[in-house]
């Protein structure tokens, strides 16, 4: 049987973004924006959109409701080639959206949880892992039902060979409760900020939290935003600058799109050191256009902004 790149878990939902809005919300009163967009939101569907344009096959595994916003997801995610067939269309919860007021640099988020709350492990085919190379799971705060089986599905993955990853992104409810000692061991490489890293360790320092992880994490790569990225191991630190560019446009799915250069460049037999310069440059590209995907749209325009902005070359992809 052919063999997918990678299998993406993840939370499924649209952004939909209000600008040019006339003052901040009063309850009872009603104001007004001038403009309106409806794009695909989420942290996990922004990385499998964007591997799947650097050239990695991959499918995604997660829940939506059977209505509109959910048929929007699909559409969008096929269209980047993503399989879909994992996806579950829920006819009793209804698809996830985060509302966004944007004032200038700033913005006001509203999520609205839908199906993705009840999305679990019973949802994954676990039976199917060994149909992939690699397992990415993202956003693990915001999956509430598949929380207490993180474990489990790190493990079974593991199990049948698979390479994986995650990346946490942030906890809206700041307890930041993962179980590191009994996870971390299954995951080849922990993907997070540097805020994350630090709020999940209790820490205040990037080296005091890298310790408190060391007995039991594989590699740590640590996304520095405009300081480019550093990866921790038994090995040692690697380290790599951003492609600083005046060509930012805005920073939204920078992470997603970090960790989609950085996996593919894995994915293709990459050194760990050319990972994390793949990986920074997918984030400073992500960042020359509006939003998480636009930058993405296939490889060559990938390849042509690589080359057109910061005068490299992508065709070690
Ligand atoms: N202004 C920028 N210019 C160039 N590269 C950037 C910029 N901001 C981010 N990046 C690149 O993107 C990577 C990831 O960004 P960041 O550290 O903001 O991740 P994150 O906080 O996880 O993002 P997200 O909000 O998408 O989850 C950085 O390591 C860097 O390589
Ligand atoms: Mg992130």
């Amino acid at each position: 049987m052919e063999q997918t790149d990678l299998l993406v878990v993840g939370e499924l939902n649209v952004d939909i973004l209000l600008d040019q809005v006339k003052g901040f919300p009063v309850v009872g009163q009603e104001i007004l924006a001038d403009k309106m967009l409806l794009t695909l939101g989420s942290s996990s569907a922004i990385f499998a959109s964007n591997i799947s344009a650097l050239g990695s096959s991959a499918s995604f595994c997660g829940a939506l409701g059977n209505d509109l916003f959910g048929k929007f997801i699909l559409r969008e995610l096929q269209s980047k080639r993503v399989d879909t067939r994992f996806i579950l269309e829920s006819n009793e919860h209804q698809t996830g959206i985060t509302m966004i007021l944007n004032y200038d640099q700033d913005r006001a988020n509203v999520t609205y949880g839908g199906a993705m709350n009840h999305f679990s492990i019973n949802d994954i085919p676990l039976h199917a892992l060994h149909q992939f190379r690699h397992l990415h799971v993202s956003s693990y705060f915001l999956q509430s039902a598949l929380r207490a089986d993180i474990t489990n599905l790190f493990a079974a993955a593991k199990t049948v060979g698979l390479s994986t990853s995650l990346d946490l992104q942030w906890d809206p409810a700041n307890q930041w409760e993962f179980p590191s000692e009994e996870c971390l061991p299954y995951v080849d490489f922990f993907l997070p900020n540097e805020k994350e890293l630090l709020c999940l360790t209790g820490q205040s320092d990037v080296e005091d939290a890298i310790d408190r992880l060391s007995g039991f994490a594989n590699i740590i790569v640590v996304k520095k935003g405009i300081n480019g990225a550093t990866a921790y191991s038994d090995n040692g630190v690697l380290h790599s600058d951003a492609y600083i560019n005046s060509h930012f446009v805005d920073a939204i799915g920078a992470g997603d799109s970090f960790n989609a250069g950085f996996i593919n460049g894995f994915l293709n037999g990459h050194e760990l050191s050319e990972c994390l310069r793949l990986g920074n440059l997918a984030g400073a590209i992500n960042t020359t256009a509006a939003g998480g995907t636009t930058a993405f749209a296939n490889i060559t325009s990938v390849k042509q902004t690589a080359k057109q902005i910061f005068n490299l070359d992508f065709s070690s992809l």
